[in-house]
């Protein structure tokens, strides 16, 4: 009993309606974003530590390589607006280069959004530090200190691989519509590469990745009285070439009947419940997707492998002519 009331209490509704929605469907799904709890982003913190994790020790270093580039091309004194509430280790990076007047982290988790802005306070005391607390998918209204900066936006991690094509293209233009005219975007994407090197940077060795992805289920049953067997569930990692990207899923390694908050759902051997996309873009992709949301591409960071892809986008005025 006190169990159902604390659920009742903390657990977050569209968490709730979305895993309810997801596992009712036919071809079952549950929204990546809930993958991330407090003990999913310490599982994906140590993701971006293994061997065969490229995408986030190959964004580090483009982004120490090229930030003196971007710094040329961007100028001192922007406001530098990230998408996201920041990562202690890439946005250091950035700002000791590009010498920006004022710093907004925007995210929709408004502890974390606090915290990071803290501890990135200590290391820049001087500058100014404006987080704000919204749902960077629509246009947001930046705070009136930063109203007449040139904008620099960060989007780093290739996050918007977490996103399908034409929900990446909406949030571009929000982004656009946040920053507004003359605004640059660095955005990090992650490229399309053979499949021998995508399927074990998403299913490791050590089984990290597996057990990022069986959290979500440890999390249903935790949060939604879920009786989810979790032991008869497999991780499995696969590219999807068709839509360039690699999916996550977990696989019902047998014939399983359990209920969530009470409710009945089956699942027969084989049957997986999709968790994840990761997008991957080509070159062209890369500069297709930008354009189509508005952004032209003014600079390209790759890395000797072409692994991943620094792009410096620039927003472009409205046109009119063909
Ligand atoms: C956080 C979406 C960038 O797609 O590479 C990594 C998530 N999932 N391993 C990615 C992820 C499993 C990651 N992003």
């Amino acid at each position: 009993m006190m169990d159902a009331i604390r659920a009742s209490i903390d657990v977050d509704p569209a968490f709730r309606a979305d895993v309810l929605a997801g596992l009712s469907a036919p071809v079952k799904a549950i929204p990546a974003r809930w993958l991330y709890d407090r003990a999913g982003s310490e599982w994906f913190e140590k993701i971006t530590a293994l061997p065969e994790y490229y995408p986030t020790r190959t964004e580090v270093a483009l982004l120490k390589r090229h930030c003196p580039d971007v710094a040329a091309i961007v100028g001192k004194g922007s406001a530098v607006i990230e998408f996201g509430s920041g990562s202690s280790y890439k946005t250091p990076i950035l700002l000791n280069c590009v010498h920006p007047a004022a710093y907004v982290p925007i995210d929709i988790s408004g502890d974390f959004l606090r915290d990071s802005a803290a501890v990135l306070q200590v290391g820049f005391p001087a500058l100014p530090i404006h987080p704000v607390e919204a749902d960077f998918m629509k246009p947001i209204a930046l705070p009136e200190a930063v109203a007449a900066l040139p904008k620099l936006g960060f989007f780093p991690g290739s996050t918007i691989g977490n996103m399908v094509p034409r929900t990446a293209v909406d949030l571009l233009r929000a982004m656009k519509d946040t920053l507004d005219d003359g605004a640059f975007l660095l955005i990090g994407m992650d490229r399309i590469k053979d499949a021998s090197i995508l399927i074990p940077a998403y299913d490791d060795a050590q089984g990290v990745t597996a057990a990022f992805n069986l959290n979500l289920l440890h999390r249903i049953n935790r949060e939604l009285r879920g009786m989810i067997p979790t032991a008869s569930f497999a991780h499995r990692a696969i590219w999807n070439d068709g839509k360039a990207r690699i999916e996550m899923h977990l696989e019902a390694l047998a014939d399983v009947r359990f209920t969530v908050e009470g409710r009945p759902f089956a699942m027969q051997a084989g049957e997986t419940i999709h968790t994840e996309n990761s997008h991957k873009y080509g070159p062209r992709d890369a500069r297709l997707l930008l354009h189509a949301a508005g952004w032209g591409v003014r600079a390209e960071y790759v890395d000797e492998q072409d692994q991943f892809a620094l792009l410096l986008a620039e927003a472009e005025p409205p046109r009119f002519a063909p």
